[in-house]
């Protein structure tokens, strides 16, 4: 289910809590007793499942969540040059200050990186998933199933992970589409790996000596205004 979902129920329960909580205040406050808040909020209704769909369209590396559908480099041109290149440049070099979408081949690790699908995005899924949830810029989710594939198969194109312009993206070729940064992301596993250094109460051994020392002030480099310098705030 889409995260999108998740943070929705989140919301839910956060609603819950703030009931449970003016509930559980002091009687005297003129707040309602502890037993009433096990009853319903009566706040909104169950999401129905074309709602849930409608929100449900995040896809994964693993392609879990594709839409069916296809379409090939030279169909992706026609729409990415109606659709998309007045923003992102006729071979996504960005026209004028929109971002760039190929370019930037190990320019990582050097002081001016730039950071595009193809020097910088994990997965060929998180492109997809991304010009599906939000592109074209201001007509978000218009494209078709076909179209989505076709334009994606394109920005592939123009980033040289696919030569052929008769390859057909679809939720099963675009397994075969690797992106070159995706061995520099790897799952968190701080839950694991860092577990040990979990502690209930802070470390109090070894510290070190003497008080705490203020090494800088946010006002020496300008970010507090002084007072009575600021600007006048009504
Ligand atoms: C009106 C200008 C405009 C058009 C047209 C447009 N985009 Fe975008 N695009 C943007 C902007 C702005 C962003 C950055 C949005 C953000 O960061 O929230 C973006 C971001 C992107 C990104 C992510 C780039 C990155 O590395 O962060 C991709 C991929 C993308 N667009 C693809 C497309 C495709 C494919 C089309 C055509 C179907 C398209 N865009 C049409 C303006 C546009």
């Amino acid at each position: 289910m889409s995260r999108w979902v998740s943070s929705a129920l989140l919301g839910a329960g956060i609603l819950a809590l703030i009931g449970a909580g003016v509930a559980a205040a002091p009687k005297s406050a003129g707040h309602a007793p502890r037993a009433e808040a096990a009853k319903p909020l009566g706040i909104g209704r169950e999401a129905k499942s074309d709602e849930i769909a409608g929100w449900d369209i995040d896809v994964r590396p693993d392609g879990k969540g594709l839409p069916p559908g296809k379409g090939t480099v030279r169909e992706g041109e026609a729409i990415y040059m109606q659709q998309c290149a007045g923003c992102h440049g006729e071979f996504g070099e960005s026209a004028g200050r929109w971002p760039i979408l190929a370019g930037g081949e190990n320019t990582l690790g050097s002081n001016d990186p730039v950071k595009s699908i193809g020097s910088f995005w994990p997965y060929a899924s998180t492109v997809i998933d991304y010009i599906r949830r939000a592109m074209p810029f201001g007509n978000a989710q218009s494209l078709t199933n076909d179209e989505l594939y076709a334009v994606t198969a394109y920005v592939f194109y123009l980033n040289d992970l696919i030569k052929d312009e008769h390859f057909e993206l679809n939720a099963n070729s675009f397994k075969s589409i690797k992106l070159p940064n995706e061995r520099n992301f790897r799952d968190d596993d701080r839950d694991v790996a860092e577990k040990s250094l979990w502690r209930k109460s802070p470390c109090m051994t070894n510290c070190l000596p003497g008080p705490a020392r203020i090494t800088g002030r946010a006002r020496v480099i300008d970010v507090t205004p002084e007072s009575g310098k600021g600007p006048k705030v009504e």
